[in-house]
């Protein structure tokens, strides 16, 4: 489909640090919706012929010098718009009204008086918690708005000019804290910008398939695939466009966890569910002998990010001329890496996929590059995906090399692989036991020979990790066994709750469960004597260990 005639809504970005949430809640009403900076030029705003525009929060005054701005013309297009905390005062200023300082700061949950009879609040009841975090506030609304929302310190909560579609709300409705907000952003959805809601990810599979079939023709088609969610999900749907035009190459770098090289190949090798070429390059030894004796975390990243590379193209060399270049990047990536809104560059992690300078190959496809991660799955599921895949934990390209600490030898890889099969068994065994019990209790009871997983999860408990993994520490110490003095290593246990990996708590696994755990790794691996968990939080820990 065009990109212009796609309906969309578009979430301008000032910084704010919820401005993926308000692309997502977009999502949510089943319309596309893009995040684009504040820097965009008018024009090119207008030839993506949004149905609705949307500011975002962001970190400055609008009064200060210099502050992230916008031009009086964005509210001349016609095109509705919605301003949000930033965005609203700055909707006020550009349009004549007065942002000040606020007497009051307000922070948290406040509740707020609103105006029923406004489009936005259509069904909000008229007192509303909502979350606030501005210093700033609207002292006087623009000319031509009304006030529709208020609180006891802020006088200008929310305002309309019903008549020129522009609608300004103080506080945040795309974080969860505002009670209603999800019912708000629906109503500027449909009932301002009148949108269809035609977003929907069966058409998206369709739709890509179709454009990929186009776009390739008779062209050979190269994947990276690493058994990750995305690069798996991008395979798929290039396999079910192509065929076997497709040749996946899969490195096998020896730093994956326990199985999963098979599992990998089970699914995407011959025999398997799908009609591509599958390569399954067995590197283990080239990479455990480049790691030896290597223990400073950068050099192991940069040695096994290189070598993957080397290895990659040998293999690519191998197949000749390629035409398209498979990656598996999603929206966050595009977001993240400033090609599309303000938020800064965070990190460059090793990725198993982007290679370009490397291979010979005309064009670069990324079928999911206009999707977050919960659409991905859904894609992912809707196309036949096995859910143990779809649902995977993210797991880094460096692999188990970052989760050992020092050098890197065959023996402690079996170790952390064996150690990590038993933590993630046992926690999911007790999250699901508890899942079915409470999707019983809620008179939804799962079937327990095929669930529906993503049911299943919704059911987990409170405690169950985002991520979790075992990791071996550099440290050995003294323990006894049976009679005998044993000298091995210490296992970390890592498990921790986080929204965005960006920050992260421990989470808190329940103490029976790790007991089972640290029982089984000591009588179960062969050369650990000791299991600890790793209890600290992001920052300043980082998840990984290295
Ligand atoms: P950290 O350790 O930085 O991890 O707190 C945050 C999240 O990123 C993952 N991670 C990586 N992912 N390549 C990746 O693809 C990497 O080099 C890498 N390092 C960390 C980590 O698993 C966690 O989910």
């Amino acid at each position: 489909m065009a990109a212009n005639s796609r309906e969309k809504i578009i979430v301008i970005d000032f910084g704010g640090q919820y401005n993926q949430l308000v692309a997502r809640r977009v999502r949510e009403n089943h319309v596309y919706c893009e995040i684009y900076s504040y820097r965009t030029p008018l024009e090119e705003i207008r030839a993506m012929n949004p149905k609705g525009i949307i500011l975002t929060g962001g970190p400055n005054s609008v009064y200060e010098e210099n502050a992230a701005t916008c031009s009086r013309e964005l509210f001349e297009l016609g095109i509705p718009v919605l301003g949000l905390c930033y965005g609203a005062q700055l909707m006020s200023q550009v349009l004549g009204g007065k942002v000040a300082k606020a007497p009051v700061r307000e922070y948290g949950k406040i509740e707020v008086t609103v105006d029923k009879s406004s489009a936005i609040f259509s069904n909000v009841s008229e007192k509303t918690v909502c979350w606030m975090s501005h210093n700033d506030y609207i002292e006087k609304a623009a000319e031509g708005f009304k006030i529709t929302a208020h609180t006891n310190d802020c006088p200008v909560a929310a305002a309309e000019n019903r008549e020129k579609n522009l609608y300004l709300i103080q506080f945040h409705p795309e974080v969860l804290h505002t009670v209603e907000g999800k019912k708000m952003l629906s109503n500027f959805v449909y009932k301002v910008c009148g949108c269809a809601g035609d977003w929907k990810m069966d058409a998206f599979a369709e739709e890509q398939i179709k454009a990929i079939r186009e776009k390739v023709g008779n062209g050979k088609v190269l994947c990276a695939l690493s058994g990750g969610v995305d690069s798996s999900v991008a395979a798929v749907l290039l396999s079910k466009a192509v065929g076997e035009q497709l040749t996946c190459v899969f490195v096998d770098h020896g730093l994956l966890r326990k199985n999963e090289s098979e599992e990998v190949e089970s699914v995407f090798g011959p025999g398997g569910n799908y009609n591509l070429n599958f390569i399954r390059v067995d590197a283990r030894h080239r990479f455990y002998v480049k790691l030896a004796g290597v223990s400073e975390p950068e050099q192991k990243r940069k040695i096994i990010g290189e070598e993957f590379i080397r290895v990659f193209e040998e293999e690519a060399k191998k197949i000749g001329k390629v035409d398209f270049l498979v990656q598996g990047t999603i929206y966050p990536d595009v977001v993240e890496s400033g090609l599309g809104g303000e938020s800064a560059v965070i990190k460059s992690h090793h990725n198993v996929g982007g290679l370009p300078d490397y291979v010979d190959f005309k064009e670069i496809i990324e079928p999911l590059r206009d999707l977050f991660k919960d659409e991905v799955r859904k894609v992912g599921l809707e196309l036949g995906i096995p859910d143990y895949l779809v649902f995977r934990q993210p797991f880094p390209g460096p692999g188990l090399g970052i989760r050992i600490v020092g050098d890197v030898t065959e023996d402690k890889v079996r170790i952390v692989q064996d150690a990590d099969y038993i933590y993630r068994h046992e926690v999911e065994k007790a999250a699901n036991e508890y899942a079915y019990k409470a999707a019983e209790e809620s008179g939804t009871p799962l079937d327990k020979e095929a669930p529906d997983h993503a049911l299943l999860r919704s059911f987990w408990p409170s405690w169950m990790p985002d991520q979790y993994f075992a990791a071996l520490t550099n440290m050995r110490s003294v323990g006894v066994m049976g009679d005998e003095r044993t000298y091995d290593y210490a296992v970390a246990l890592r498990g921790v709750k986080t929204i965005d990996f960006m920050t992260a708590e421990s989470a808190e696994i329940p103490y029976s469960v790790l007991q089972t755990v640290m029982n089984r790794i000591i009588n179960e691996v062969k050369g650990v004597n000791r299991v600890m968990f790793d209890l600290t939080s992001k920052p300043p820990g980082t998840i990984e260990l290295e």
